[in-house]
């Protein structure tokens, strides 16, 4: 079944999720259809040039399901490919993410602000740009937090491993006196509430995901591309990993319980599923 009339949104894996649900909840008469590339997560420690393959390959796929929009909703791919892929496809409308740095720098009083994203999203030149657009007389400390895409991966958004990691990052951060933390990873908003309980309130914790939705629909509006304005959108979400596993673990993340299929990452193109 082919739909012209879909969003396609991707990530490495779950992270996307957290900008697909604002998505939802701001769209709800959208079709979304989600990609998480399980079978190659983490991107974050690949050559971008290698993410750059994934996310073309991906773009491709949605396209040929029908997609009017893409929302490339991973920092690491957006930092690898966005720019290719505008060029690439230039009749197709893309959004994607970049680090929150410019509300931080608007926001924090005390002059300290802390980016938390992949070392690929840290390499490339879109992180540079932002922080050299928007950040002049802010001092702003970063962290990769090795380990944590895989942690929640796993499903293990609040065991000690996972705490360990985030306290590793996070205690120096205050130390120098961060007060706002951007979640520049779509994996990150997943454990909040743990990074919360580490920085303790006087921390504003920014996820992008709304403001992202929030970009979506000025997009669409002005091309004219807009959905129903009514709820009864579909979501379907298609994993190159285990499908089984996720379709299990989205209850838990998100509380939700959307269809999960399985999309094989073959020779250069993803396969669709039996339906
Ligand atoms: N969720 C992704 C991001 O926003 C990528 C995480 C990864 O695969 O390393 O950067």
């Amino acid at each position: 079944m082919t739909s012209t009339d879909l969003i396609g949104v991707f990530d490495s894996g779950v992270g996307g999720l957290s900008v697909l649900r604002e998505i939802h909840r701001q769209l709800p008469g959208e079709n979304l259809l989600f990609v998480a590339d399980q079978a190659h997560v983490p991107y974050g420690s690949r050559p971008l040039e290698e993410v750059r393959v994934f996310a073309e390959v991906i773009t491709r796929y949605l396209l040929s399901r029908g997609a009017k929009l893409i929302v490339v909703a991973c920092n690491t791919a957006s930092a690898a490919a966005l720019s290719y892929l505008r060029q690439r496809f230039p009749k197709t409308p893309f959004v994607g993410m970049e680090p929150a740095v410019k509300p931080a720098a608007e926001r924090t009083q005390s002059g300290v602000v802390g980016v938390l994203a992949t070392p690929a999203t840290f390499q490339g030149k879109l992180y540079a740009s932002v922080v050299d657009r928007f950040a002049q007389g802010v001092t702003v400390l970063q962290d990769v937090c090795p380990g944590l895409v895989e942690q929640i991966e796993r499903g293990e958004l609040t065991s000690p491993a996972t705490a360990a990691i985030l306290e590793r990052a996070l205690r120096p951060m205050l130390a120098q006196g961060v007060d706002c933390l951007v979640m520049g990873c779509t994996h990150y908003p997943f454990v909040i509430p743990l990074i919360e309980e580490i920085v303790g309130p006087g921390v504003e914790v920014i996820d992008p995901a709304p403001a992202v939705a929030r970009q979506v629909e000025r997009v669409l509006r002005a091309r004219g591309l807009q959905g129903k304005a009514s709820g009864g959108g579909t979501v379907r979400v298609l994993t190159t990993g285990d499908a089984a596993k996720l379709r299990a673990f989205l209850p838990r993340l998100l509380g939700e319980r959307w269809p999960v299929e399985a999309l094989g990452f073959g020779e250069g193109e993803l396969e669709a599923p039996e339906t």
